[in-house]
C-alpha cells in the first residue's frame, strides 16, 4: 500500500525510516498489504537524502494519485495542515497525524469530514509521543466513566525540570539540549509556556469526557517562572515540581481543566516520571487508576505511534475506527480560580518575624518550608485548600511583601 508523508521534520523522517526499515514485515502475515512511502511532501530540499526521488513540493500530486491510500501529516501547525488533511479525507484517503495543534483546534471538524467520506482520521501520536493513550482511553476504558485525567504531557518541559531538579542545570542550558534532541517544538515557546501540553489535555478531555475542548478555553501556565529556589523548597516538602495537565469532572458536572506547574508529592506515580518521559494517569470509576508511561517526544518513539496508525488503516481500509466526540460545550468548563486547592507560596518580605503571624491569621494552618541559603527575607509555605481568588485576595492585604511563586499542589 502506498502512503505519502507530509512534513519531513523530526517525526516525518522517523516515519519514513521505520517504514523503510520494516517495510512489508511490519504489517504482519495476516495482511495482504505492504507499506511503501511513495511521496514525501516538504518545501525544503534534502540533498544527499537516501529518499531522493520521493520528494515533492506539490500537494496535488499526492491528492490526485489514487494509489495513495494513507496520508501521514507530520507538518505541525494548523495551516496548511488543515487544508491538506481535509482535502485528503475528502478524496477518500485515510489521514494519520501527530499534530496535536491540528487535533485540538480542528479535530471535531476533521473527524466529521472523515466520517462523511468513510475514512479514518487517526492521531495516536498527538498525545504522549510513543505512549499508547488515545486508543486505550477511547476503546479499552470505554466501560468507565472517567473521573479525572492527570498527565505529564510535554517532554521538553519535563526534561528541563528534571535537569533543574537533578543537575541544578539552568533553564536555558536544559532547553538547548532538548532542542538538540528534537524534543522541542519549532518555536519552543509552545513547550515552555504550556501550550503544547494544553493542546494535549484538550484532546484527552475530549476523549475522556465527550465534548471538544478548545485550548483557548483552558487556563494554561508554563514553567518559565519556576526558580531553583522553588525546586529546593519542593524538595524539602518531599515533592518535585512538574508541569501537569489536569481534566477532572467535578461533582456539579463541570469540567476543571488546567495546565500549570504543580508541586507533586514523591508518593505520586507522576513524581518519578523524568527526562523526556510522559505519563498519563486516568482515574475511571470501574477500573480505578491506570497509568500510561513512555517517551513523550522524539523521532522514533513518536513515529512508532504514527506508523501503528498507518498499519491500522492498512489493515482496516474499509472499516471506520469509532474514535470521536461531540461539539464543544463551553458552559461545562469551570472557572479554575474558583476551585479550592492547596498552594505553595513563596514571598519576599521585609520582616519575616512580623509577617508570620499575619500569614497564620490569613491562611490558618500553614506548612512552613525551609531551604539552605534562603536568608531572612524569604518565606515559603504550603496552604490548606483555598481558591486562587481567595489566595490572591488574602495576599493583596499583606503590605511589604512581594509574591515570587504561587504553585498549586497536585491532587494526583
Ligand atoms: N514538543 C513536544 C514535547 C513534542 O516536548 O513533548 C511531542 O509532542
Amino acid at each position: 500500500m502506498n502512503i505519502a508523508v507530509m512534513g519531513y521534520g523530526t517525526v516525518g523522517s522517523g516515519v519514513v525510516e521505520i517504514i523503510n526499515k520494516r517495510g512489508t514485515k511490519i504489517v504482519g502475515k495476516s495482511s495482504p498489504c505492504e507499506l511503501s512511502v511513495k511521496y514525501i511532501l516538504d518545501l525544503r530540499d534534502f540533498p544527499g537524502d537516501p529518499n531522493a526521488g520521493k520528494f515533492t513540493k506539490d500537494f496535488n500530486k499526492i491528492l490526485n494519485d489514487e494509489s495513495i491510500k494513507v496520508v501521514v501529516e507530520t507538518m505541525g501547525g494548523v495551516n496548511p495542515a488543515f487544508d491538506f488533511t481535509s482535502s485528503a479525507l475528502k478524496a477518500g484517503k485515510h489521514v494519520v497525524t501527530s499534530n496535536k495543534e491540528l487535533v485540538a483546534e480542528k479535530g471535531l471538524e476533521l473527524l466529521s469530514i472523515a466520517k462523511e467520506n468513510n475514512v479514518n482520521f487517526l492521531f495516536e501520536a498527538s498525545v504522549g509521543g510513543g505512549i499508547p493513550i488515545i486508543r486505550p482511553l477511547s476503546v479499552c476504558l470505554a466501560a468507565n466513566e472517567v473521573k479525572s485525567i492527570n498527565g505529564i504531557l510535554n517532554g521538553t518541559t519535563n526534561f528541563i525540570l528534571t535537569k533543574m531538579i537533578s543537575d541544578n542545570m539552568s533553564f536555558e542550558a536544559a532547553l538547548k539540549i532538548a532542542q538538540e534532541n528534537g524534543y522541542a517544538e519549532k518555536d519552543p515557546t509552545a513547550d515552555v509556556e504550556g501550550h503544547d501540553a494544553c493542546r494535549k489535555i484538550c484532546i484527552l478531555a475530549a476523549l475522556g469526557f465527550g465534548n471538544h475542548v478548545y485550548p483557548k478555553n483552558v487556563h494554561c501556565e508554563g514553567i518559565t517562572k519556576i526558580m531553583l529556589e522553588d525546586v529546593a523548597y519542593a524538595s524539602s516538602y518531599d515533592s518535585v515540581i512538574k508541569l501537569i495537565g489536569t481534566a477532572e469532572k467535578l461533582e456539579d458536572g463541570k469540567l476543571y481543566i488546567i495546565v500549570s506547574p504543580a508541586v507533586v508529592k514523591l508518593s505520586s506515580q507522576l513524581s518519578s516520571v523524568n527526562d523526556v518521559f510522559n505519563a498519563v494517569l486516568v482515574d475511571g470509576d470501574e477500573v480505578g487508576e491506570v497509568v500510561f508511561y513512555g517517551k513523550g517526544a522524539g523521532k522514533l518513539p513518536t513515529a512508532s505511534a504514527v506508523v501503528a496508525d498507518v498499519i491500522d488503516c492498512a489493515n482496516h481500509q474499509d472499516t471506520r475506527r469509532l474514535i470521536g466526540w461531540e461539539n464543544e460545550n463551553p458552559d461545562i468548563i469551570a472557572d479554575y480560580k474558583t476551585i479550592p486547592n492547596q498552594y505553595y507560596i513563596r514571598l519576599m518580605v521585609e520582616d519575616y518575624t512580623a509577617v508570620l503571624p499575619k500569614l497564620k491569621n490569613l491562611f490558618g494552618n500553614i506548612h512552613l518550608l525551609a531551604r539552605s541559603g534562603a536568608g531572612t527575607h524569604e518565606i515559603a509555605f504550603i496552604t490548606e485548600k483555598f481558591t486562587e481568588t481567595d489566595i490572591r485576595n488574602k495576599l493583596s492585604t499583606l503590605k511589604g511583601s512581594d509574591l515570587k511563586s504561587l504553585i498549586r499542589v497536585a491532587n494526583c
